[in-house]
């Protein structure tokens, strides 16, 4: 998500952080700053907005000094502005850090409470002064890996300390962190292309580890405390593949991040060992929750598929009828909108120009709005009544991928609350929702692993001229969705249906060169999909099943086979996906296109 660098050595560490900061910029952020240790005292710097800012106040407010940490932030808790702009402060400590504290309300109340006192809106703070009440006279590592005891979360973090003026310590969870090593002199950063111009000896450090980064010398321990001995990595990468974290593209990429988009997004929201959710910055009241009489969705491209699931999730939680509109056909319909009502604005960019002007017209017609969207204080969210932030990070392909799944994420928590606020979710269903939610990180990381298996189908597709996507009930829009990833990236005509309007239409296209994606998992509508498949495999059309694992039965209507894990059927989408995603992403890459810049299409369409 937000990108850190950290130096200790004997060169002046300001324009070397933010020569590395500026290698991260491409990843997107909001704010920026430094601090570095002068041998007396840490100074700090921070700014809103790009790293030319920063450079501007240091200018005018220079740091010196051969020790520090910089941060490029993008904003998930407290808007973008210079007091939640990282490094901070609390103490002796100063902190920068990626990543979600899950618990960082409850900690924070604790130590208001022995007199702490807060000056942003993060839940980083909490890291610094949690390591400074343990700080005493002890060495920094040994604070930092105390304080570590309180937190839960997804976090990388680098921590500076006044009066050990030598040393950077760094853990991780989750979020990723790496040390460069180098001759009297060594690096941390979150991401290698941050430091590859100073050094190509890597260690990669592994969630729980700590490290205790010094000018000459770099030791690592496990959480608790014994020392760990991994041999450095050469990265050969080049500049450009360093950026994309070698992957060949930024969607090879954003696909594998998902696990980790979808925990941050459900970090802190689902309540553990309860059966609600508690979303964070939405402020309706159950009252308000009681009395909606409709749910209106408005969104984009991927965005509006996400909608197209939402309504199928809210319908089932919380028994309000749901429409779900093309933010662009929207307003020029003369929308029915009334104060009971509640319109849900889903975007990832929170620019898409048309949703912005649903939104608009749709408070001016007196309804609330609540957004859904993954670009923190970005025009949607400026202009709704309530956000509901995806964490997905900075999505930087076209096409958009862990967006999606976290939308979708993003909804099913919005579902759960209304289900419980209306009393229409029972506490043992949504407890059960909720586990299996919870559990799709995890499934998800599995479908991963099976890329090789679906790159060679895509190998055998790769010259298909047709293809048409068929699934039903809630996987319909995930054949919406896979057959809008395959023809963005990779130009072939393909068209998403339902699977029972088949026979109104699109049979009549069926031939041999037509391959048909159909999503076939063990839910209720399982076994009409088959019955859509026979009609298939009658006229020679060829089929790719998304199944589940160890179905024999699909086997004998298709050789080529996606399985995903068995889930509830509403966790389903968030799986269903993934293989539809990568064979896109392996058909586009074996025809050669520009996959993370298709032609003719823009990542945020700011027109109409
Ligand atoms: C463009 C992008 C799509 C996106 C759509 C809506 O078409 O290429 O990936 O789904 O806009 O964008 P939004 O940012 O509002 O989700």
């Amino acid at each position: 998500m937000c990108g850190i660098v950290g130096y200790v050595g004997s060169r002046d560490a300001a324009p070397l952080l933010m020569e590395g900061l500026a290698r991260l910029e491409y990843r997107g952020y909001d704010s920026a700053g430094l601090a570095i240790h002068d041998g007396k005292e840490i100074g700090i710097r921070r700014a809103p907005g790009k790293l030319r800012v920063l450079s501007r106040l240091l200018e005018r407010k220079p740091l010196s000094g051969t020790l520090g940490i910089g941060h490029t932030r993008w904003a998930t808790h407290g808007r973008p502005s210079e007091e939640n702009a990282h490094p901070h402060r609390a103490g002796r400590v100063v902190v920068v850090h990626n990543g979600i504290l899950e618990n960082h309300s409850e900690l924070r109340q604790r130590l208001e409470k022995k007199g702490r006192r807060f000056t942003s809106q993060t839940d980083t703070e909490v890291f610094a002064h949690l390591i400074d009440e343990e700080l005493g006279r002890k060495p920094l590592e040994e604070a930092v890996r105390r304080a570590l005891r309180y937190v839960r979360g997804t976090y990388a973090l680098a921590v500076l300390c006044a009066d050990q003026p030598d040393r950077i310590v760094a853990t991780k969870n989750a979020s990723p962190l790496v040390v460069g090593l180098c001759q009297n002199e060594n690096l941390v950063a979150s991401d290698v292309p941050a430091i590859l111009e100073h050094t190509r000896k890597f260690v990669f450090i592994e969630d729980g580890e700590l490290a205790l980064v010094q000018a000459g010398r770099v030791k690592i321990q496990t959480p608790d405390g014994k020392p760990v001995r991994r041999r450095s990595r050469h990265i050969g990468w080049s500049p450009l593949m360093a950026e994309k974290g070698g992957h060949k593209h930024f969607m090879h990429k954003e696909i594998h991040e998902q696990p980790r988009a979808l925990a941050d997004t459900l970090t802190g929201r689902v309540l553990r060992d309860s059966a609600d959710v508690h979303l964070d910055s939405v402020k309706l009241r159950v009252r308000d929750l009681k009395n909606l009489s409709r749910i209106v969705i408005v969104a984009c491209g991927t965005s509006w598929h996400a909608g197209l699931v939402g309504k199928f999730l809210i319908e089932r939680f919380a028994r309000i009828p749901v429409e779900v509109d093309l933010a662009s056909e929207f307003r020029y319909r003369g929308p029915i909108l009334s104060d009971r009502d509640l319109v849900v604005a889903i975007s990832q960019s929170g620019e898409t120009a048309d949703t912005l002007a649903a939104v608009r017209e749709a408070r001016k017609l007196g309804a609330r709005v609540l957004c859904i969207c993954n670009v923190m204080d970005s025009g949607i969210p400026r202009t709704s009544d309530h956000v509901l932030y995806t964490h997905a990070g900075p999505e930087i392909g076209v096409a958009s991928t862990k967006a999606f799944v976290t939308q979708m994420a993003a909804l099913f928590l919005l579902a759960v609350r209304l289900g419980r606020a209306r009393k229409t979710l029972s506490e043992k269903e949504a407890r059960k929702q909720l586990a299996a939610l919870a559990a799709a990180p995890e499934h998800i990381e599995r479908i991963l692993k099976n890329e090789p298996h679906i790159q060679e189908i895509a190998r055998a597709f790769h010259t298909t001229k047709a293809f048409l996507f068929i699934a039903r009930g809630i996987n319909y829009p995930i054949a919406l969705e896979g057959a809008l990833k395959l023809k963005e990236i990779s130009y072939i005509h393909a068209e998403g249906y339902p699977a029972g309007e088949m026979k109104h239409g699109p049979i009549a296209l069926i031939e041999k060169d037509v391959a048909v994606v159909a999503v076939a998992t063990k839910n209720s509508t399982y076994e009409k999909v088959l019955s859509n498949l026979s009609e298939v495999r009658a006229r020679d059309g060829q089929v790719i099943a998304i199944c589940n694992q160890r179905d024999k039965k699909i086997e004998t209507y298709s050789p080529h086979l996606l399985p995903v894990p068995a889930t509830l059927d509403t966790v389903e989408p968030l799986l269903t996906i993934l293989p539809l995603q990568l064979l896109a992403y392996h058909i586009a890459n074996f025809n050669g296109t520009d996959v993370d810049q298709p032609r003719n299409l823009a990542k945020s369409v700011t027109v109409e």
